[in-house]
Order: structure tokens, then sequence, then C-alpha cells
């Protein structure tokens, strides 16, 4: 009999409590191995990972052809920075700009860097070409976003958590409400050079607006020459069943902004795409990151492109997240209030009166099932596109079993 305090566990979890800033608050798990849809924890527990790094490991844990790409190029060369050119930079920029159907590619690292890239952009983009006044530029941005950390990104956050107490704040964007057409239409005005939106809000709770608005937002971009900047860093590369969230409504942005699942679960890999119009206003010195396009990120983001170019991870996302979606709506009424999402992805929200969102992750976990809540009594669920159907079928089994 395994008693507890034979357990590593308890050790390694106040250890890493001792030893850090506390701006995270994980769950008591600590992992040690994985591989495809499971982790394996420092007392050999296994458990189906159904957060995937909030979508960072769309492609499991521990990809084969991800690794073995990794591994080759460790043994040939890792970092150059940009002050020169390196093997495998042309093709990890021109396969991204062929999945996304740009001209161009800048590559970064994490995707708040994507965020701050596509910001810079826009601005300059709109001082130099659509001519507004200098320092007077405007971005329209929505209620309940996650763009990431910064201290810009922050600055027009509405969540509390996320910006009290860290101002002084950047000027320069309005906040309307996400799915609201006509609020969007009334903050454009002469000085607005972007719209800053993510076509499903993630940390939000997977929240989807409403049919219509995308391409609505697409068309008064167009009509008032505002660039619309998707931030698909969390929505993007398969996880809602096509490669980005906006596909499923036949929209283009001026700019994708991607991260996450791009580093193939190995490195940070973020990027933005879009045409020279728009991103050939940058010239040299204005905008870098030295570990940004390096060797290692590149050679493993471009397999991550040729993963997602067979099309096989958005069918399969499509396909699970319908039986996924299917068995959640059944736990409506039975435990949970509601469920949204697309795809592979899926916010539920708990019947507040049973138990908090963090309270059904400890639960969960307890039998074999890693998620973690968003806001209250939200749970994300976001497993692996690598996931079989008879482990959603579990996931799903072990939600029924804690709502019961
Ligand atoms: C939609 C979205 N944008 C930006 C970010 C920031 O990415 P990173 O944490 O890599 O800076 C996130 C992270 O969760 C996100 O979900």
């Amino acid at each position: 009999m395994i008693v507890d305090d034979m357990l590593l566990t308890p050790g390694a979890v106040r250890d890493a409590e001792r030893w850090t800033a506390h701006n995270y608050h994980p769950l008591p798990v600590v992992i040690s191995s994985a591989e495809g849809a499971w982790v394996t924890d420092v007392d050999g527990k296994r458990y189906l990972d159904c957060l995937a790094g909030y979508s960072a490991l769309n492609f499991g844990h521990r990809h084969p052809k991800l690794i073995a790409t990794a591994h080759e190029q460790l043994d040939r060369l890792t970092l150059t920075s940009r002050a020169f050119i390196h093997d495998q930079f042309a093709d990890f920029c021109h396969e991204l700009a062929d999945l996304c159907g740009t001209e161009l590619v800048l590559p970064m690292n994490t995707g708040a860097e994507a965020v701050e890239t596509a910001i810079k952009v826009a601005r300059k983009w709109g001082y130099q070409v659509k001519g507004v006044p200098a320092g007077q530029a405007t971005i329209v941005v929505a209620d309940g976003n996650f763009h990431g950390r910064t201290t810009t990104i922050i600055s027009f956050s509405t969540d509390p958590d996320a910006r009290n107490d860290f101002g002084p704040y950047t000027p320069g964007f309005r906040i309307v409400p996400y799915g609201d057409l006509t609020a969007l239409a009334e903050a454009i005005d002469e000085t607005t050079v972007a719209v800053l939106l993510e076509p499903i809000q993630g940390e939000q709770g997977v929240v989807v607006p409403p049919t219509g608005y995308l391409p609505g937002v697409r068309q008064l971009c167009t009509e008032q020459n505002v660039l619309f900047l998707a931030d698909e860093i969390q929505s993007g590369l398969g996880r809602t069943g096509a490669t980005f969230a906006l596909d499923h409504e036949g929209v283009k942005p001026d700019m994708y902004l991607l991260g996450k699942a791009l580093g193939g679960g190995i490195v940070p890999v973020s990027a933005v795409a879009a045409d020279k119009s728009v991103l050939g206003v940058l010239r040299p010195g204005e905008h870098g990151s030295t570990f940004g396009g390096n060797p290692l990120a590149c050679a493993v983001a471009t397999e991550v492109v040729r993963l997602l170019a067979t099309g096989d991870f958005q069918r399969r996302s499509a396909e699970l997240g319908a039986r996924l979606h299917t068995a959640l709506g059944g736990l409506v009424g039975e435990g949970l209030v509601a469920v949204r999402g697309r795809g592979l992805w899926a916010g539920i929200d708990i019947d507040p009166s049973l138990m908090t969102g963090r309270q059904a992750c400890e639960r969960l976990a307890a039998r074999g099932v890693l998620a973690k809540d968003t806001h209250g009594s939200t749970i994300r669920l976001a497993p692996p596109l690598v996931v079989e159907p008879e482990e959603l079928d579990f996931a799903v089994e072990q939600l029924r079993a804690i709502l019961s």
C-alpha cells in the first residue's frame, strides 16, 4: 500500500511554492514525463491531458516527427540571431505564409510578442499608409479579451487581476462589447488603425461570438480602411476543426497572430502573417528579438506547418469535437449550466451551487483527468488533437462522476 508520506508529489509542490513567485495557482500535480495525450507525475500516476498547454500541445506531447526534427536540428545548429540568415529560416516563413495565404511572415517567440508586433505594425501602417496624424492612432479591442501580459497588452484588458496596480497604462485603445457590431462601428473613427480580436475568446471561457459577427467585422474594417488583426494564438492551428477559427465563417483577416501550437509543444514560437502592404512598413532596427526565428524554432515550426498542411489534424478536431460536444451537451442540466466551443475546444460552466471550477479540476485530477478552471465555475477543455475517441469518453465519464 502506498502511504501519503512515501509520495514525492507533496514535497515537490512545497519546493515549487517555496522558490517561485506566486503568479500562478497550479493544481498540485507534478509532471515528470508525457507522451501523446497522457502525462505521468513523479509518483507514476497517469493523467489524460485535457488542457494541452492551453493549445500549445495541439499535436500531443512529444509528437514523434516534431521530436525527431528537434533532435536533428539540435545536432546541427541552434541559434544564430537575426544578424545572419540560417538555412531553416526561408522555408519556415514561406510555408507558414502559404498556410495563411499571406505574402510575408514575421517570427517572434511568445504570443504576447506577436500581439506587440501586430500593434506596432498597425500603428506604423496607420501613420505611413492611412495618414493618421502622428501619435493619434487608436486600436479597437473587445471586452473580455485576453492577448497576453505585457504592460501595453494589459492596458486594454478588462480583467482586474491582469490590470490592477500595473499602471500607468498605454493609451490608444478603445474597448467595445464582444460580439456587438453596432458598438464596434461606433468606436471606429478616422484615427482607428486596427481592430484586434480573438475569433473565439479562450481565456474568457471559450466564448463564440454570434454567427455573422466576424464577417461583419471584416466588412466594417474593409469599408473604414482599418486593419483586422486576428489573434488566433489559442484558437488557430487546428484547435477548432479548421486551420483557423475564422475559416468557419470564410473570413480572412489582414493579419494572423499565431503562437502556442506553432512551437509543437517544444519551443516557444510565435509569428504574425500578413501581406506586403502591411508588414512591408517595417524597416531594419524597428522591431525584432534575439531568439525570434531561431534555427531550432524554425525547424520545429516548419514541421508543425507540414503536419497542418495535410488537413488531418483539422479533420480529427472537427470529428472528435462533435463527439465531445454531443457528450457534454448531455450533461447540461446534470451539473453543467452551459457548454460552448468549437472542435476539440469547450468551455463548460459548472453549476456554481455544486462546486467551483477549481474544485472540479481538483476532483477531475484525482480521477486522472487534467483540466484548468478559468473564471469562477468555468473550465476549459482542450485535449491534444491526437486524443482517441475512447479517451474523450473517459474524460466525459470522469466529469459526469464528479458532477453526480
Ligand atoms: C488569445 C491569446 N493571445 C495571446 C496570448 C499570449 O500568449 P503567451 O502566453 O505565449 O504570451 C494567449 C495566451 O494564453 C492567448 O490565449
